[in-house]
This record gives structure tokens, C-alpha cells and sequence, in this order.
């Protein structure tokens, strides 16, 4: 199972646990619109899949060992994915194979430390600021599903525009105040 704790800010490399020792719930994940479930085939994923309507999916593998340009250019990515963003449509990964973490910002504007692994689904709702790195394994392979066509715009929180965004509103709105 997942596991989800309060993030401790400090100087160390993203990639480190960064664990405050402060546990977070399933509970207090799904108030803040996030669903998670450990999923151990291929075939239930396909079903979650069929059921909530999601068409299109792709793979993506980041492996220090072979990622085109070397570790340099995997950890410009990491750079990339670990700056605060929100989409317009769910974030949703099914990690095969290795671990990575995601932090999502609860309604204090906190954030929360999500290990995923193997087994794990994860969807993050449109709307919710987040961030991604690997752990020091410097690996994952995952499956991405999308409800329609891949979007993979990212709206930088730093940008300044983010809180009038249509989608930020609606996922503010239906998220329980805590
Ligand atoms: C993404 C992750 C990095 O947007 O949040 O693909
Ligand atoms: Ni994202």
C-alpha cells in the first residue's frame, strides 16, 4: 500500500524521503479528491479503465541507466516535473515496475508526500497543484491512462494565472474544507 506523509522542507535532494514522520490517511487523501487503489494486474486496470471512460493510454519508463542523454538529462526532466503545476484533466498513473513520489498541496496548502510503486493507481484530480520526482532509485515504469486525448499541459503554479483557471475553481469548490 501507498503510504503518505506530511513533506519536510529541507535542503536535501527531491529524490530523498523528506518524511516529517507525520502520516497522512486514504481518508484524508480522497477529501482532497485523490484516488488511490492497489491494482495487482493489468487486466483490473482495464476494467477501472472501461468503467470511468478512460480511452487512451501510453507508457513511460525514467531509468537512470537509460534514459536518452544520460542521468543529466533524466534529472533536467525530474527538474521539469517537480516544478508545481495543475492540469485540466486527471493526472492518472499505474506504476509497474520501480517508485517514484508525488506531492499534492491539501487544502492548507501543505504538502503531502505520496510513495507510489508497483501495483498502485493513482489519480489526481484536474485542478490540484502537484509535483513529481523518483525516489533515489532513479526508476519507474508506468501506465498512463487518459480520459480523451493526452493533455499534457502544465499550468505552473509560479506563472501567477493558475487561480482564476476554470478547472482550479471547480476542483476548489468540490473538495471538502477541512
Ligand atoms: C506530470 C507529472 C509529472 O504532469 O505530474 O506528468
Ligand atoms: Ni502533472
Amino acid at each position: 500500500m501507498v503510504r503518505a506523509y506530511y513533506y519536510k522542507e529541507d535542503d536535501e535532494p527531491m529524490t530523498n524521503l523528506h518524511d516529517s514522520g507525520e502520516n497522512v490517511s486514504i481518508q484524508e487523501l480522497e477529501n482532497i479528491g485523490i484516488f488511490y487503489k492497489s491494482i495487482n494486474s493489468l487486466e483490473n486496470v482495464d476494467k477501472i479503465a472501461i468503467d470511468r471512460n478512460y480511452k487512451n493510454r501510453d507508457y513511460i519508463t525514467l531509468d537512470s541507466k537509460t534514459f536518452p542523454g544520460g542521468e543529466e538529462s533524466l534529472n533536467n526532466k525530474l527538474n521539469i516535473f517537480f516544478t508545481e503545476h495543475l492540469h485540466e484533466d486527471e493526472e492518472i498513473r499505474y506504476i509497474i515496475d520501480g517508485n517514484g513520489f508525488f506531492d499534492v498541496r491539501n487544502n492548507n496548502d501543505k504538502w503531502i508526500r505520496i510513495l507510489v510503486e508497483k501495483n498502485d493507481l493513482l489519480i489526481l484530480p484536474a485542478g490540484i497543484y502537484h509535483r513529481f520526482t523518483l525516489t533515489n532509485n532513479k526508476f519507474v515504469k508506468a501506465l498512463r491512462l487518459f480520459k480523451d486525448e493526452p493533455k499534457w499541459i502544465a499550468l505552473n503554479r509560479i506563472d501567477g494565472n493558475t487561480e482564476s483557471n476554470k478547472y482550479r475553481k471547480e476542483y476548489i469548490s468540490s473538495i471538502i474544507q477541512g
